[in-house]
């Protein structure tokens, strides 16, 4: 178990020996700041309140009952009631010590493993990935990353959009290049650039009555079944996935073919999806379409109508939703997920608070089986406004990676044009997009961010080329000194404040890692990794390492550089980002 978790158990034990209704006031404040002590228990305020006793009476009946001998100095009572707990410096050396020789850093793992399904990325495939699409992807990839480091079971589900009306418009347009073009060249590069080809086959569309004829036939004939067709699109979607590859590649992400899994996976279920909410007496006709009315969705439409799911529409078409409860069937029986993330932006947090609850409703789903949405903001631009280009275009993805390459080159060739230039390349590729994916993930996804390069790439501040350089540092110790890192073994002893403190924000990490896992929140990992490296910053100042007093202190001092540089690295590896050994 965690040691915040530890704590708070023991705290809240004592709370309840205390008379206290409920553990309140036992947790322990996210962020502990070092002048409260190293952590900080909320206070008993709603308690004491509940007890009608002023909150200090309520902490030192606490206090009576609770012996935290074993980890932490006598504790003290602060402020209005807060309990201040300082660990003590030998458990904190010896849990450290143990960290050491994990090679999970003393992660634990859980007693029950779960299978969590993490839906991410899922991008339309008529189109290019564009910027819309980043977050999905980073985010969703850095969750999958945390859960498999922790031991559960994580099942990648790219749910692309691979179905639907936009298909018969492309193939009729990819039918057309075809028949003037029997070796496919020119095919071939239309699709290189897919935005455009959906471009020029819209205008068609649009322009053109008789190609939009065959284009719907083409839908048709693709529901249907027909070979000719499937081929074209099959055809269509393996180009359009092959520049998904190439963007999750260049972005480090796990994504890969095995794990796609798109709409069009569940298209022979969703009759079954219909005539399961028909039997289970959910479904009811409203305007000609099949709706499930949820009671929490009542009168909360416009002039208080009710909102209706809709599965079916009037033509038999079947929708997003349609799909998505087949998908939740889907995860629950085939893959026995215990758990499953859809990360999506939040303006789709209607729509799965609805297809959850019909889920539930339906028993597709249940109560044990966790469904959670994973919302995201939206990323700006410096005027605020959606994130586009000049001319109020789409972002695509690719183009903003190799922005990003390009924007580092130039910053790393400035401060070392001696390095040769596939060696700045080389570094330019995970400096660029390490920051580019930190600067997103160390916001609270819950809101939109200013899309900032000149922040992301900056060294100072919380962004990944400090991290990274931070890493760099802890490791030039070692090769400037001529130290192999196989000598720093033996124990850890802390005496400073300063070796104090950035063991304490060592230890940390597995509870770290505990709280990004169940809220989703990525951001606590940066926030982490720059408080360590802000502890590790005052300890180098403080502590001298190669010229410490004597050896027992230079090999503890050496010992907490490279727990901070394994720590830092393996925390920037959970977001998905690469560290350099040299900068
Ligand atoms: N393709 C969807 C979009 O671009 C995202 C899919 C998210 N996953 C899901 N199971 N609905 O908005």
């Amino acid at each position: 178990m965690n040691l915040k978790a530890q704590l708070e158990i023991r705290i809240s034990d004592a709370l309840a020996a205390a008379g206290a209704p409920d553990g309140s006031g036992a947790l322990i404040a996210r962020s502990n700041k070092p002048q409260f002590g190293h952590y900080q228990a909320n206070g008993c305020m709603a308690a004491a309140k509940a007890l009608k006793i002023n909150p200090r009476d309520l902490a030192q009946k606490v206090l009576d009952n609770l012996d935290l001998s074993d980890i932490a100095e006598p504790l003290e009572i602060a402020g209005p009631g807060f309990l201040n707990i300082r660990i003590k410096p030998e458990w904190l050396a010896r849990r450290l010590t143990e960290a050491e020789r994990d090679p999970k850093l003393g992660v634990p793992t859980p007693e029950k493993p779960q299978t969590v399904v993490v839906d991410y990325s899922a991008p339309n495939l008529a189109k290019e990935m564009h910027v819309g699409h980043l977050r999905s992807t980073i985010i969703g990839d850095a969750m999958a990353r945390v859960l498999d480091f922790i031991g559960h079971k994580v099942v990648r589900q790219n749910h692309v959009g691979d179905w639907g009306t936009q298909f018969g418009m492309l193939i009729a347009y990819l039918n057309d290049l075809a028949a003037d073009d029997p070796q496919g060249t020119q095919a071939d590069a239309e699709l290189s650039d897919l935005e455009d080809f959906y471009r020029k086959s819209k205008q068609r569309f649009d322009s053109d009555e008789e190609f939009a004829n065959t284009a719907r036939q083409q839908v048709v004939s693709l529901q249907a079944g027909d070979a000719a067709t499937l081929e074209a699109w099959r055809k269509f979607r393996k180009i359009s996935l092959s520049h998904c590859s190439d963007v999750y590649r260049r972005l480090g992400v796990l994504l890969t073919d095995d794990d796609v899994y798109g709409e069009s996976e569940y298209n022979d279920d969703l009759v079954n999806v219909i005539d399961d909410l028909r039997s289970a007496g959910l479904l009811e006709e409203s305007q000609g379409a099949q709706c499930v009315f949820l009671d929490e969705f009542r009168g909360k439409g416009e002039d208080d109508a009710d909102v209706p799911l809709i599965v079916q529409k009037s033509d038999g078409g079947y929708l997003y939703a349609t799909t998505d409860l087949a998908g939740i069937r889907y995860r629950q029986t085939q893959l026995n997920a215990d758990r499953a993330l859809y990360v999506t932006d939040s303006r789709q947090g209607m729509h799965f608070t609805q297809v959850f609850g019909v889920a539930r409703k339906a028993g597709f789903a249940k109560p044990e089986f966790m469904l959670e949405h994973v919302p995201f903001g939206m990323m700006l631009g410096s005027d605020r406004r959606p994130f586009k280009t000049r001319t109020g275009g789409t972002i695509k993805l690719t183009d903003l990676l190799t922005e990003a390459e390009q924007r580092a080159f130039d910053l790393v060739s400035e401060k070392t044009p001696d390095l040769d230039e596939a060696r700045r390349k080389e570094i330019a590729a995970i400096v660029g997009i390490g920051a580019v994916k930190y600067a997103d993930l160390s916001q609270n996804r819950a809101s939109d961010y200013v899309f900032s390069w000149d922040k992301m790439l900056s060294m100072d501040g919380n962004t990944a080329p400090y991290m990274q350089y931070a890493y760099a540092r802890v490791k030039a110790i070692f090769r400037k000194a001529g130290i192999d890192e196989s000598q720093a073994v033996g124990q850890i002893v802390l005496t400073e404040a300063a070796e104090i403190n950035l063991a304490v924000k060592i230890a940390q990490l597995p509870e770290t890692i505990h709280s990004v896992s169940v809220e989703c929140m990525p951001n606590l990992l940066c926030s982490y990794l720059y408080e360590l490296a802000g502890a590790y910053m005052t300890f180098y100042e403080a502590c001298p390492v190669l010229k410490a007093d004597d050896p027992a202190a230079r090999t503890s001092r050496l010992m907490l550089c490279l727990l901070t540089a394994r720590t830092i690295k393996k925390a920037l590896g959970l977001l998905g980002i690469d560290i350099l050994e040299q900068m």
